[in-house]
């Protein structure tokens, strides 16, 4: 019965991309295109693009045994960091008895050399294990959470930051890593958002494909490039209510437009393994499901690396009611998911299902030719300690360079939400009451999920305030509140590398010392947010506004009068209506990594010019959720009459945002012409060019994110009202004004209709530029027939 139910589903989605390949056209579309695989910049090697690597796997495959191919199929986990609920049992007889093609949470290169000595001198055919981590930004030097990264709209410091982490990774004994998580994400209560690089499917990609050339740079047989993993495939960052774990379910029109173009981008720039997301799609998980991990990612976009499941992902379909171990096992692996991390279900039952016929044999030797081919291509046969090179790490990791960087990126990832009467940046002199729970903190700016990262080597604010404005400052330090006073909260987050330290006095107390250092300083700097542990995996939130008590001591400090800075850092979009009302000024820093303490100085002291924008909307309140500027207009959109009741709106709040995405202020301003179009018609295959002339008309030197968005004013199925197609960061002097020119090109206009076929519907198109995604000038044109 289960099969048959299962087998109807697949086959519906199926039918759906089916059809992209039949005679069948849209009615208004005049360009239709199927979605076929690019080939890619990256290094990329397939068994038919590589002869070599084909024949040393076809003989190395013709003297395995069944038990050895299976074994190739086991990732386990040896190691400290554990980021679910089972650990890997048994390694070292395992690894033995060729039970294991790769290990993670294994580094340092005397660590990785034992194991692999181990591996390649105790088993039968010597083969080499993979090295995995999760390097999420940054291996040993720390740059900002990947939502932070993604502010800073610059794609070559981005692909830096991939670049350091693969350079320090692979002096530290790895060989692959589990980023870039490219999940879209539109509910910041989901806590992984910071994990992504926020809301858009056109940023996404972009940074997608950026991270992906950092790590493996253009030959992953370089002993200082990894192989990259793109993850959660697919749509893990849609989970219900922002809950994580939960149920995904959308439309196709949806999961093509907005949520798959990151993993596309990411295999298309020639990613080497993806990793399963640990939620179903219509109805079946994605670690099981077929029409995912092979028609769409192999036959489609023409995948051809290896897919690894997400942590016990495989052994969860129980849970999720898909079958008991044996059954489950059979349908992640003849869904297309090649190597099962720690709940070892391949290794305990894919035997018995090949013996029964229940399995066929080609699929477990497709599996493990997927992933001895990996190992070809990191050159791990040719030599299998190329990664394990103890004096390169001692030069490498945490080089001042890489520092260095560190902060030049960090600045780059902060935003300025709000600065009236000019507060930022600070002078060089004078009194700061520097306040808050994060601001002498150094544990929680590295992020939640910072791998190898040592949070002792991070600069505290303070302490960057002392670097960069030196002597002429004196600092009045209290810390005002703490970050939550829930003690099962801290008890929980300490459980896991928290460091949290409740300060026992009440917080009046604590609000009443605060407000008297304030009183004898000439302005406050309030550092407040969340902990890191409060984003992340299994970090979702239900109020999204500062936690504890730290409101009520922004609103104590309001009080003196005094000019009030506001500092964040935190993971996620946050509800900060009464902040942004009451502070002078705010600039969210996020998690910034090893250098943040300086990075936040250099920013607050005007030695940098925030030029930051958001990549994920911020709402007024929770209950606007989900709020994201490409949304569609409804039949009934709000027109701003407040007395009209009968359109899209809520009683008690407006749909505005907070901030919207791609917001961000700099301590000079910009001025934008009106878009300039080169035609106002073009025919389908036709590019057109908009150009906008920029100016920067303060008082200091800047750089602008500018943008390019389009709107299909009719089209098939409704579309979005704006929808990001461009972007350009650009660097301004006081005084000089830019032209800037995007080429839109007809991909640019494409969407997948219905019948998901990806096509350009000929009429009238908006086009609008401007500094973020609502404060825009527009222009008009149209495609003909
Ligand atoms: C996470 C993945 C991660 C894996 C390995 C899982 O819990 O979802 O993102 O790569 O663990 O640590």
């Amino acid at each position: 019965m289960k099969q048959i139910i299962r087998t109807a589903l697949v086959m519906s989605i199926g039918l759906m991309s089916t059809q992209c390949n039949t005679a069948q056209q849209p009615t208004t579309a005049q360009q239709t295109e199927t979605v076929e695989p690019t080939q890619t910049p990256t290094a990329r090697a397939s068994s038919t693009a590589d002869p070599r690597m084909r024949q040393f796997v076809d003989s190395l495959l013709s003297q395995m045994t069944l038990e050895e191919k299976i074994g190739q199929l086991n990732l386990v986990s040896v190691g400290f960091d554990v980021t679910g609920p089972v650990v890997s049992q048994n390694v070292d007889e395992n690894i033995r008895k060729g039970n294991v093609g790769g290990v993670f949470n294994t580094y340092t290169p005397v660590a990785a050399r034992k194991l692999q000595e181990f591996a390649v001198n105790n088993t039968r055919l010597k083969i080499p294990l993979l090295f995995g981590y999760d390097v999420i930004h940054g291996h040993r030097t720390i740059f900002p959470i990947p939502l932070g990264l993604s502010a800073s709209w610059d794609l070559e410091a981005i692909e830096r930051s991939a670049r350091i982490a693969a350079d320090e990774a692979s002096a530290d004994g790895l060989n692959w890593v589990y980023s870039p998580m490219v999940d879209i994400a539109r509910d910041p209560r989901w806590g992984r958002i910071s994990e992504g690089a926020g809301e858009d499917p056109y940023l996404g990609s972009e940074i997608a494909r950026a991270m992906v050339r950092g790590y493996q740079g253009d030959d992953l047989t370089k002993e200082n490039t990894v192989m990259a993993t793109v993850k959660h495939f697919a749509l893990y960052g849609a989970s219900e209510a922002g809950r994580d774990y939960n149920t995904v379910d959308m439309s196709l029109n949806r999961m093509f437009n907005e949520y798959m173009p990151p993993y596309k981008a990411a295999i298309e720039a020639g990613v080497g393994s993806v990793m399963s997301s640990f939620n179903d799609i219509n109805g079946v998980p994605a670690t099981g499901n077929h029409w995912l991990m092979t028609e769409l990612l192999r036959d489609k976009w023409g995948f051809d690396g290896f897919v690894v499941a997400d942590y016990t992902a495989v052994s969860e379909m129980i849970a999720h009611g898909m079958g008991d171990e044996a059954k489950v096992g059979e349908l992640a692996l003849s869904a297309g998911v090649d190597m099962d991390m720690v709940s070892e279900v391949y290794l305990r039952h894919v035997k018995q299902s090949v013996d029964k016929g229940s399995l066929s044999e080609e699929v477990v030797n497709t599996a493990a030719r997927r992933i001895l081919e990996a190992k070809y291509k990191l050159g791990l046969f040719e030599d299998p300690y190329r990664y394990t090179n103890d004096q390169r790490a001692k030069t490498t990791i945490m080089k001042p360079e890489y520092r260095e960087a560190s902060r030049d990126i960090a600045r780059r990832s902060m935003v300025l939400l709000k600065n009236s009467k000019q507060t930022l940046p600070l002078k060089k002199s004078g009194t700061i009451a520097l306040i808050g729970p994060l601001a002498n903190n150094q544990r929680d700016l590295i992020g939640n999920w910072s791998g190898a990262g040592d949070w002792k080597q991070a600069v505290s604010v303070e302490q960057g305030i002392k670097n960069v404005a030196g002597n002429g400052v004196k600092i009045n330090y209290a810390k005002g509140a703490n970050i939550t006073d829930d003690e099962q909260m801290i008890k929980r987050l300490n459980a896991h590398g928290g460091e949290l330290q409740l300060d026992k006095r009440t917080s009046e107390q604590m609000i009443a010392e605060a407000v008297k250092v304030a009183r004898a300083s000439d302005v406050i700097v309030a550092v407040v947010g969340e902990s890191q542990g409060m984003s992340g995996e299994a970090a979702s939130r239900a109020d999204i506004g500062l936690p504890g008590k730290q409101r009520e001591l922004l609103m104590a400090l309001k009080k003196t009068g005094k000019p009030l800075v506001v500092v964040l850092m935190n993971g996620r979009p946050l509800a900060l209506p009464w902040e942004d009302q009451n502070a002078d000024a705010i600039l969210e820093t996020w998690f910034a990594g090893t250098e943040a303490g300086n990075a936040i100085a250099d920013v607050l002291f005007g030695n940098y010019n925030p030029s930051g924008k958001l990549t994920a909307t911020f709402p007024q309140m929770v209950g606007q959720i989900p709020l994201y500027y490409a949304h569609r207009n409804t039949g009934r959109p709000f027109n701003g009459d407040l007395l009209n009741k009968y359109t899209t709106r809520y009683m008690d709040v407006t749909n505005e945002p907070l901030y919207p995405f791609g917001f961000g202020l700099s301590y000079t301003s910009f001025t934008y012409s009106k878009p300039q179009l080169s035609k106002t018609s073009i025919s389908p295959s036709e590019n057109l060019e908009v150009s906008v002339q920029v100016q920067n008309t303060g008082n200091y030197d800047g750089e602008e994110v500018v943008q390019l968005y389009v709107q299909d004013v009719v089209a098939s199925i409704t579309r979005p009202v704006k929808e990001l197609k461009g972007f350009q960061k650009i660097n301004l002097k006081k005084g000089e004004s830019r032209t800037v020119t995007f080429t839109i090109t007809p991909e640019h206009l494409k969407f997948y209709n219905n019948e998901l076929d990806f096509v350009l519907e000929p009429g009238e198109f908006k086009v609008y530029v401007g500094t973020n995604s609502r404060d825009v000038q527009e222009a008009s044109f149209t495609v003909t027939q």
